[in-house]
C-alpha cells in the first residue's frame, strides 16, 4: 500500500511512523510537528528523513502538499484539566483546535486523532469537531499493558483488534543484573490465585516499601498485565512487578517499550527518565498499525 505524504502532529517519538511501517504502508514524505528535544532525537535516529516542522502553533507558516494522512494525539492534560470547557480561549484545549485547523486546511484523505478516556461532554465536543465518533480500544488486547484510549478516525470499518494472550511474564527481561533495576521489599504480599486477575487483566499482588501515593506502591504479578504507562517516569511512578513473595522491581525501559509494542531498544540514546517519559507518552504501535491496515 502506498500513500503520498503523511503528517504527524504532536509526533513524540513517531510511533505513528513505526505503525505505518508495520502496516506496510509506504509514503513519500513524513512531516512531523514536535517540540520535545528528546523525542526529536529518538525519531531522527530511526527516521532521519522525517521533516520536522516544530511547534504546531506555527502551522499557518507551513506549506505542505498532498497530505494523505494526518495523525496526532494532543497533550491530554488540556482535556483532563479543562473541565467541561473546550473552546479556543482555553490554552489547554487550544492544541486540539490546531489539529482541527490543520485537518480543515489540508483535507487529508484519512485522519486519526487519539486521546485519553475523558469526560463525555468533552468527548462529544471533540466528536462534533471531527465529525466522527471514537472507538475505545484497550491496548491489553495486543500487549501486556492495560491502556484505554479513544481513537477518532475516518479510516473505515475499524473493529477491535484480535485478542493476543500476552502478560508481563511474556515480555520481562529474565537475565537482569540486580544493579540494573531499582526495586525493594514488599510490605504486603497478597496470595496469588486466578481470582486475583482483574477484568482488565491486572494482578495487584502487593505493596512496595515506598512513601507517597498508593498508586505508586502497587506491585503487579507477572501473570497479569501492567497498568497504563504514564509520562512521569520519575518519582517512582513506573510500573512495578513482584520478583518473589518478598521483593519487587520496576519495569525497565526495554520492558516498557515492549508494553507499547515498540521495537526493543527503540528509545535508547537518552536518559532512562526520558525513555520512560517518551514511552508513556507514546502510542501502542500494534493498535495504530491495526487501524492503519484499513487504509485502502
Ligand atoms: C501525548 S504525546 C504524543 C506522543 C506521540 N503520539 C508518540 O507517538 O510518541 C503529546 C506530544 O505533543 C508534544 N507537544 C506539546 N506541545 C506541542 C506543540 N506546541 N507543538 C508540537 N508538539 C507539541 C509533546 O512534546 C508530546 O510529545
Amino acid at each position: 500500500m502506498k500513500i503520498k505524504n503523511a503528517l504527524g502532529l504532536f509526533d513524540g517519538i513517531s510511533c505513528g511512523q513505526v505503525a505505518l511501517k508495520r502496516a506496510e504502508i509506504n509514503y513519500d514524505t513524513y512531516y512531523a510537528s514536535e517540540i520535545n528535544k528528546y523525542a526529536l532525537k529518538i525519531t531522527q535516529k530511526h527516521f532521519p528523513n522525517t521533516i520536522q516542522l516544530g511547534d504546531v502553533k506555527q502551522w499557518k507558516e507551513w506549506d505542505l502538499q498532498d497530505i494523505d494522512l494526518l495523525m496526532g494525539g494532543s497533550p491530554c492534560q488540556g482535556f483532563s484539566l479543562a473541565g467541561l470547557r473546550l473552546n479556543f480561549d482555553d490554552p489547554r484545549s487550544k492544541l486540539f483546535f490546531d489539529f482541527v485547523a490543520v485537518l480543515k486546511h489540508y483535507k487529508p484523505k484519512y485522519f486519526l486523532f487519539e486521546n485519553v478516556v475523558m469526560n463525555k461532554d468533552i468527548q462529544d465536543a471533540i466528536s462534533k469537531e471531527l465529525g466522527v465518533e471514537p472507538i475505545l480500544i484497550n491496548s491489553g488486547l495486543v500487549s501486556a499493558q492495560s491502556r484505554d484510549r479513544l481513537y477518532w478516525t475516518n479510516i473505515p470499518n475499524i473493529q477491535q483488534p484480535p485478542k493476543k494472550e500476552i502478560n508481563l511474564k511474556d515480555i520481562i527481561e529474565t537475565s537482569l543484573l540486580i544493579s540494573e533495576v531499582r526495586g525493594g521489599m514488599l510490605k504486603e504480599y497478597f496470595k496469588h490465585d486466578e481470582g486475583k486477575i482483574s477484568p482488565r487483566g491486572l494482578c495487584h499482588i502487593g505493596t512496595a516499601d515506598l512513601n507517597g501515593f498508593d498508586s505508586i506502591k502497587r506491585v503487579y504479578h507477572p501473570d497479569g498485565k501492567s497498568p497504563t504507562l504514564t509520562t512521569n517516569g520519575s518519582g517512582n511512578s513506573e510500573s512495578k512487578i513482584s520478583t518473589s513473595e518478598t521483593t519487587w522491581r520496576k519495569l525497565t525501559p526495554l520492558e516498557c517499550e515492549r508494553l507499547q509494542t515498540l521495537p526493543d531498544k527503540y528509545t535508547e540514546g537518552v536518559s532512562n527518565t526520558q525513555r520512560y517519559n517518551s514511552i508513556g507518552n507514546g502510542w501502542t504501535v500494534d493498535v495504530i498499525s491495526h487501524i492503519f491496515r484499513n487504509i485502502k
